[in-house]
């Protein structure tokens, strides 16, 4: 799906936006749920923080690609999140964005191949065997190839819970870097999830952790020009966990990628960073606070307006630790497509 070929001029393939980003930054991939994130991500990719904020700041302003997950599809119905980034695409007719299916089984990423809707799947067969990871994802690859579609795998296997896997410390494996060229050749696939170190959901270190570059950089080395992704990319900021703690929850101290790595990781390839936590937290909080502070109120909105806009600030920040900030004007260039 080009952009000039899509129904929707400003939804463009996963590919393009890789191939504007490699090597020079990361493109922020946010899952969504519900409205508020929905709105909140399209203002905080625009540089705005609130509804009368005018006009789109270039300077801060980014391309993104929006997540959904099959949690997400299942949550309420997938037609509303489909009807919700079409609205959005009305209301933010600058905005420029990449839709792709996070942690697809094969029977999802098909479902996802033939709705016409996505640019991109990612199968996640990372939990079977080498071999049986490498023919699935082929399956995959084939019918999303056909379709114009492009398709992100998963090798190596993070800590932590997405979906209903859970995996432990003691499991998780960094991606082996020969594998990944191996894999890479045999699959057909687009881009790579690799295992470099994250894990996912709130609780992923207990002290300051480093990413692996040293892994990062051998991968690089034997795919250069082939995009990664990060998953688990969260840095579970202490702000928002104190935040959540003060207004009455209880999670235990953690902590999470370190933003400053973003940007070195970009530069050895990992062209997509997947964050989805940190929406999650900035969610509670507010929403405890809110409440908390006012009592006798009960309206949705008295939470969702100011959730709203300390999500967009949250999503420009991370677009300028990631490097996609103010990077708009360019890729809207690169793609010949007019507002
Ligand atoms: O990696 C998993 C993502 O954070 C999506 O989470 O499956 O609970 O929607 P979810
Ligand atoms: P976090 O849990 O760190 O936000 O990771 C999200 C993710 O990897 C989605 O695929
Ligand atoms: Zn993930």
């Amino acid at each position: 799906m080009a952009a000039e070929e899509s129904r929707f001029a400003m939804i463009v393939t996963t590919k393009d936006l890789f191939k504007h980003a490699y090597g020079k930054y990361a493109v922020g991939a946010y899952n969504i749920n519900n409205l508020e994130q929905t709105v909140g991500l399209f203002r905080g990719n625009l540089g705005k923080k609130d509804k009368n904020e005018e006009p789109t700041n270039p300077a801060t302003s980014a391309p993104f690609i929006i997540q959904i997950s099959r949690g997400a599809r299942a949550f309420t119905d997938k037609r509303f999140l489909e009807a919700m980034i079409r609205s959005a695409e009305d209301v933010f007719p600058e905005a420029i964005f990449a839709v792709h299916l996070d942690h697809g089984t094969e029977e999802v990423c098909y479902e996802c191949i033939d709705s016409g809707f996505y640019s991109s799947v990612m199968i996640d067969a990372s939990h079977d065997p080498f071999d049986k990871n490498i023919e699935i994802t082929r399956r995959v690859v084939d019918r999303a190839h056909d379709k114009g579609l492009s398709v992100e795998a998963e090798l190596g296997m993070l800590g932590g819970v997405e979906e209903d896997i859970s995996v432990d410390a003691d499991h998780a494996c960094l991606t082996d870097p020969d594998q990944a060229v191996e894999f890479v050749e045999r699959s057909g696939c687009d881009s790579l999830a690799v295992a470099i170190g994250t894990s996912h959901g709130a609780f992923k270190f207990k002290g300051k952790q480093s990413l692996h570059f040293d892994r990062i950089e051998a991968i690089q080395k034997l795919l250069p020009k082939f995009p990664l992704v990060m998953h688990g990319s969260s840095s579970v900021p202490q702000e928002w966990v104190d935040r959540i703690n003060a207004a009455g929850g209880n999670l235990p101290q953690t902590s999470g990628v370190q933003e400053q790595e973003y940007l070195p990781a970009a530069k050895l390839g990992v062209t997509k960073v997947n964050i989805d936590t940190d929406g999650r937290l900035i969610w509670c909080a507010v929403y405890r606070e809110v409440f908390r502070d006012k009592p006798a109120d009960f309206d949705p909105r008295s939470a969702g307006k100011p959730f709203m806009a300390a999500y967009a600030d949250f999503i420009t920040h991370k677009n300028k630790m990631l490097g996609s900030a103010g990077q708009l004007e360019s890729v809207r260039k690169s793609l010949g497509v007019a507002v």
